[in-house]
Order: structure tokens, then C-alpha cells, then sequence
């Protein structure tokens, strides 16, 4: 694969220079906090990796997900005609399995191509979705009953901002509603460094052929990790560079911060209490009741 045209050539070769130059160590949130989610172009695209049943990188399979709600329904006390609160709801997939079974679903996430599905694929069930930044948002007086935070995007927060948007989830739901978060289990969090390259021409880093550069290095005076990917279009010699924080949290840490939030009773359930998920290992489940 050549590049296009000599300017392109010269910016594949700025581009090199870039990452040679790139900050080392990589300071958590600083040098990378999150995936652009909320961009039109990259939400459309990981719109595609939601509903991509080969994988579960984005939201699990359908059968997974089924199997979770049962168990959430369980955990939660969750009866039809109750309000769930979704904190990061996705394209609506958990919300269409627990509206089908009469629980309404109020759902936020910044995604924008993920709310317009999950608009269009919840009609007709008792299921409502707004579109923002769960960092801004504002559902006190929801009086939820229930409120779920799935699949990792908490620990992604830096630490005031998810202890802050633990007393914005905590002021949404009714006294004696329970939250259900799952954290990374910190036993099996990844605090080595490392890297690794691949090339591909299509999915979720963009339509045209480019290499992509990652690494991951663990902080850990921080406790936390920090991913960087650089994808480099061959052809143009464009490059964008995207970037991931996650914060490692023990059971106790969890609990403190729980308790820090309002939250009263604070349940664990390791591995999901042993649930089949193929990723289960790598989780707890908290359930805090207000
Ligand atoms: C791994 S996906 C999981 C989605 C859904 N819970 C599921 O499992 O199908 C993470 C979601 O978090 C959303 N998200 C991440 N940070 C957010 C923020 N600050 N505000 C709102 N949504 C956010 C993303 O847009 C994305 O839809």
C-alpha cells in the first residue's frame, strides 16, 4: 500500500515522528480519557460493533444479555409497572429485554446514533431515551426504582467525576431503590504494560485501509490504565489518535464510595454470581439500595 501522493507520504512520516514524540509515560486522563462516543461519525460506526453478533466488545450478545436481565430482575425485586433508570443505556438492548417484561425504562447515553436505535427499537414499549452526558445529567425527582450501570463505562470516569455521577444516579431513584453497577473485578484488572499493531481496512477506527498502534500502560500510583490507539491512514497519511483511562477499584473502595454517594446496604456479587457470560470472571456486580 502506497501512499496516495507526496503529501501524503510526508505526513505518514510527521505522523511516525508524532508517536515517537507522544508523552511517557502517559499520564491517566490527561494524555487519554475516552472513546469519542458522542461523535457522529464514530457512534454510527460503533453502532455497528452493539448489534455485531460475532462479538460482545460493545454490548454482549443477545442471549447473554438475556440471561442477565433475568438475573437483574432477581437482584433488583423488579416487578412490572416499576421504573428502571439505564445510566449509559446503549442502543437500547437492555432496555427492549426488561420493557418487554412491562418494566419501564428511562434511558441515558451520549451516543448519538445509539439513542436514535434504541428509540426506534424499544416503540411501543414503555421505554423513554434522552440523549446527554451522564456527568451533566440532572433525573433527580425520576423516582426510579431501580437503576442499572453496565459493562464497565463507570471506572472510565475520572474518580469525583463517578463519585459525582453516583449522587446524580442516587438522587434518581425512589428511597430504598436499588442501584446494580458492574466494575471491573480488580483481582483481574490488567495492570501490565503493553503493546500491539495490526492493520485492517474498515470497522470501528474508520473506512480505509490504516495501521493501528496500541499500547496500554498500568499507573500505579494512580491505580489506573491508560490505552492509547494510533490509527494510521495509509493512503492519506491522516492520523487520529484516540485514548482510554479506566480506574482500578478494590471491593472496599467500591463500598467506601458507595456509602460516600449516599447509598445504604451494599451487595456483591463476584463473577456474577457465576452467570454464563464468557466474560464473567472479570467483573463484580454491586447492588447499593438508597
Ligand atoms: C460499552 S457501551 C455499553 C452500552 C450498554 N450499557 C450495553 O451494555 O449495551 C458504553 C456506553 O457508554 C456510553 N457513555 C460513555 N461515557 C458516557 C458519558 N459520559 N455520558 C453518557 N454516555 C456515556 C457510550 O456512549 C456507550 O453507549
Amino acid at each position: 500500500m502506497q501512499p496516495n501522493t507526496p503529501e501524503a507520504a510526508s505526513r505518514v512520516a510527521a505522523a511516525l515522528r508524532q508517536i515517537y514524540d507522544r508523552p511517557q509515560p502517559p499520564v491517566p486522563w490527561r494524555d487519554s480519557g475516552n472513546l469519542p462516543w458522542d461523535e457522529p461519525e464514530f457512534s454510527q460506526r460503533m453502532l455497528r460493533e452493539h448489534l455485531d453478533q460475532s462479538h460482545g466488545a460493545a454490548s454482549r450478545r443477545t442471549a447473554e444479555i438475556r440471561a442477565q436481565v433475568q438475573q437483574m430482575v432477581t437482584w433488583l425485586s423488579l416487578t412490572p409497572g416499576q421504573r428502571l433508570f439505564d445510566v449509559t443505556c446503549g442502543p437500547g438492548l437492555y432496555a427492549a429485554e426488561f420493557g418487554r417484561r412491562g418494566v419501564a425504562v428511562t434511558g441515558v447515553d451520549f451516543g448519538p446514533a445509539s439513542i436514535a436505535y434504541a428509540r426506534a427499537h424499544c416503540a411501543g414499549l414503555p421505554c423513554e431515551f434522552h440523549l446527554g452526558d451522564v456527568r451533566q445529567m440532572d433525573f433527580a425527582g425520576l423516582d426510579a426504582d431501580a437503576a442499572i450501570y453496565l459493562y464497565g463505562q463507570f471506572t472510565v470516569l475520572k474518580p469525583a467525576e463517578a463519585a459525582d455521577v453516583l449522587r446524580r444516579t442516587h438522587a434518581a431513584l425512589k428511597p430504598g431503590g436499588r442501584l446494580l453497577l458492574e466494575v471491573l473485578d480488580d483481582d483481574l484488572f490488567d495492570k501490565k504494560n503493553g503493546a500491539w499493531w495490526y492493520t485492517d481496512q474498515g470497522g470501528l477506527w474508520g473506512d480505509f485501509p490504516y495501521l493501528h498502534l496500541g499500547e496500554r500502560a498500568w499507573d500505579p500510583e494512580q491505580r489506573a490504565a491508560v490505552e492509547r490507539f494510533h490509527i494510521l491512514n495509509l493512503e492519506t497519511g491522516e492520523m487520529h489518535v484516540y485514548g482510554l483511562s479506566d480506574q482500578a477499584y478494590t471491593v472496599a473502595q467500591m463500598t467506601e464510595m458507595l456509602h460516600g454517594a449516599g447509598f445504604g446496604q451494599v451487595e456483591t456479587h463476584p463473577a456474577w454470581d457465576d452467570l454464563a457470560l464468557k466474560d464473567a470472571q472479570e467483573w463484580v456486580v454491586y447492588v447499593a439500595r438508597r
